[in-house]
């Protein structure tokens, strides 16, 4: 299969083909994942919650994102890898911004990366796309700003709101982003927004017309031990049950003295 570029992904919304997308966080899954044909990966900061079991993203540091991506970035031939920009690594200063993009690319293997926030943030996202670094935008429900709007909050029920989502999602486009997450929005929203960009709108949460669609890999394949799954969510496997029975047989091999046999044995 051929590399997957981001002219390639911008080319798959003007060809009218949908783009799915997964988040990974370590090599084996990157490896499965990549060649079971994903094109795109992001390594999100929600590694913060699935992996690491905070209650949000924003105590996920650079250091943890560039060792997961590159853990990521190595485990692939095939998909795109764009890197999430954790809580403070970008809202701090543009010098700053541009050298923790940098990192992620340098250290952690990043193709891309990506920033949450509108308007506020196209002055962020213009001095990382100049230095040639496609960025990823993210609008509607940002989990880096859920302590302004209060928890996970399905943003834009309200005219107002939704207006302004629209202006940053113009904003974002005219800031130089390559493509632009929409999260926790309507679906009527999400489809306005994706009819009024060229660019393409990758959707959580946020119904079925958007040009393309990311999941949480813990959640697609049922990964979450305690975690209530959101509305949005569609769980291919459970490998949850799939681990709970693997690891009971082991325990009871182990006990019984069935495992380890002649067989696994020198
Ligand atoms: O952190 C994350 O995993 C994300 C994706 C779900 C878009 O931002």
């Amino acid at each position: 299969m051929k590399k997957i570029t981001v002219p390639d992904i911008a080319g798959m919304k003007a060809g009218g083909r949908k783009i799915p997308v997964l988040t990974a966080y370590s090599f084996p899954m990157a490896r499965i994942l990549d060649m079971a044909g994903i094109p795109m990966f992001i390594v999100g900061d929600s590694v913060g919650m699935v992996e690491a079991g905070y209650d949000n993203t924003m105590p996920v540091t650079m250091d943890e994102m560039i060792y997961h991506s590159r853990a990521v970035a190595r485990g692939r031939t095939y998909a795109l890898v764009v890197t999430d920009m954790p809580f403070g690594s970008y809202q701090t200063g543009m010098d700053e911004a541009r050298r923790n993009a940098a990192r992620l690319v340098k250290e952690g293997g990043a193709e891309a990366v990506k920033v949450e926030g509108g308007g506020r943030m196209a002055g962020v996202i213009r001095a990382i796309a100049d230095m040639d670094i496609p960025v990823m935008g993210h609008i509607g429900l940002t989990p880096q700003s859920i302590y302004r709007m209060g928890g996970f909050r399905v943003q834009g029920r309200l005219d107002a709101e939704g207006e302004r989502i629209i202006e940053d999602a113009r904003a974002v486009e005219e800031a130089g982003a390559f493509s632009v997450v929409l999260e926790g929005i309507p679906a009527g929203l999400a489809k306005e927004i994706t009819g009024a960009l060229k660019i393409p709108t990758i959707g959580i949460g946020a119904g079925p017309h958007c040009d393309g669609q990311v999941l949480v890999v813990n959640d697609m394949l049922g990964l979450n031990p305690d975690a209530h799954l959101p509305k949005y969510v569609k769980q291919y496997a459970d490998l949850k049950g799939e681990i709970s029975a693997a690891t009971a047989r082991y325990i009871k091999d182990v006990s019984e003295g069935i495992f380890p046999s002649e067989e696994h044995s020198y």
